[in-house]
């Protein structure tokens, strides 16, 4: 058994990750070391847990990535690190940045310097498009400049630096992924399709930010799975790979094509304050990790319907999440707005 370390698994994209691995490699065990931030859900990974954890091939901690005896324990014996733990939402590090700076920075760095100790074949970074910045044409190559202008991108721009740097200093082989925006199940109810689906299901308004004309690349969680998964064994040490589905669309577009499969009004649509500093288009150039034989498997079309009945099908799970403490976070954000 090869043991890998994930980070941030009882998340949304960690846990989808989790599975897909789980599933390809057989002989990969995991070990998930999460903090269950607002943002974790230990329900995520509750069918992993069952299928996968009396035979010993998955294994959860909690813990906090910015703890260096955590961190120790967790990836003791591991051949692979993988970095998803962060702060992931930008609203919300426009309202407290100093978490982001915590874990998606100085948790890097902790992580880093464990992944030394231990020597790891290799420590693969979770990034994003967002780094980049605000794309006014053509599309991102992962030479590009990096200009982040949120807390959220900047704080998971420094994560990935001090990254690069453990590669050239101490030669550690650290991969990083740029991920553009990640749909599908399990994800937090924050998010922009989530939220849109569920306000919708309870007949709520549906809040656009500004003029609703902005641009993001959508990609399936799953398609991101398998790009990470690309990267992670046939990617070089010291590069980053752009991972992006080729579905730039704008947010309305997002926001009427939601409405359409649920077969609800477009009178939920309710345009509200823009977002402070709101990058208006991301775009990745995906030419290098296709290179390595990567392609994006899932349409929009076909996945925006799956998400929809996922959220359809699995009530209990985000109408929990929307109970607990999201509902004070929707009040601070939207009520005022
Ligand atoms: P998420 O918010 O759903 O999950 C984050 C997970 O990290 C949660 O389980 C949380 O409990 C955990 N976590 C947070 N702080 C921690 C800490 N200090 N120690 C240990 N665990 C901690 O996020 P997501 O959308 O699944 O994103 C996962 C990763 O992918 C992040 O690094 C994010 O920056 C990156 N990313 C996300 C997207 C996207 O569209 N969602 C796109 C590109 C990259
Ligand atoms: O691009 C990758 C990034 O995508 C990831 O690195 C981040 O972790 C992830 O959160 C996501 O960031 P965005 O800010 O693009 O995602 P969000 O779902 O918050 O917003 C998507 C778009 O929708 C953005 O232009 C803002 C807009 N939006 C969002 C919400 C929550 C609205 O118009 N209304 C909303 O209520």
């Amino acid at each position: 058994m090869e043991k890998l370390l994930v980070t941030g698994g009882a998340g949304f994209i960690g846990s989808n990750f989790v599975r897909y691995m789980l599933e390809k490699y057989p002989d990969y065990s995991i070990t998930v070391l999460d903090k269950l931030t607002y943002a974790g859900n230990l329900a995520n990974l509750a069918d992993i847990e069952e299928k996968y954890g009396p035979q010993g091939r998955y294994n959860f901690v909690k813990g906090d990535i910015a703890d260096p005896v955590a961190v120790k324990e967790a990836m003791a014996g591991a051949r692979y690190a993988l970095n998803f733990a962060a702060e992931s939402h930008v609203d919300r590090s426009i309202e407290e940045p100093g978490q982001f700076i915590l874990t998606d920075v100085y948790g890097t760095y902790i992580l880093l310097e464990e992944a030394r100790q231990v020597g790891v074949e290799r420590f693969l970074q979770v990034s994003t498009d967002e780094i980049y910045g605000h794309v006014p044409d053509g599309s991102s190559v992962e030479t590009d400049k990096v200009e982040p202008r949120s807390p959220y991108s900047a704080s998971k721009a420094g994560g990935e630096l001090i990254a690069h740097a453990y590669f050239i200093t101490y030669g550690l082989p650290v991969v990083i992924t740029r991920g553009s925006n990640n749909y599908g199940p399990y994800q937090y109810p924050e998010k922009l399709i989530p939220l849109f689906i569920t306000n919708a299901l309870e007949d709520k308004p549906l809040p656009v930010y500004g003029d609703g004309q902005q641009i993001r690349d959508w990609i399936h969680v799953l398609d991101h799975c398998s790009g990470i998964d690309t990267a992670l064994h046939k990617g070089q040490p010291g590069e980053a790979y752009n991972v992006g589905g080729g579905n730039e669309r704008t947010n309305m577009f997002i926001t009427q094509t939601v409405l359409e499969l649920l077969g609800k009004p477009d009178n939920l649509i309710t345009y509200v304050k823009d977002r402070a500093g709101h990058d208006r288009r991301y775009s990745l150039d995906t030419t290098k990790l296709r290179a390595l034989g990567w392609a994006p498997q899932k349409d929009l079309a076909t996945g925006l319907r799956e998400t929809v009945e996922w959220y359809l099908n699995n009530r209990q799970w985000w109408q929990a999440l929307k109970a607990g403490e999201f509902k004070e976070f929707y009040e601070r954000q939207y009520t005022k707005r």
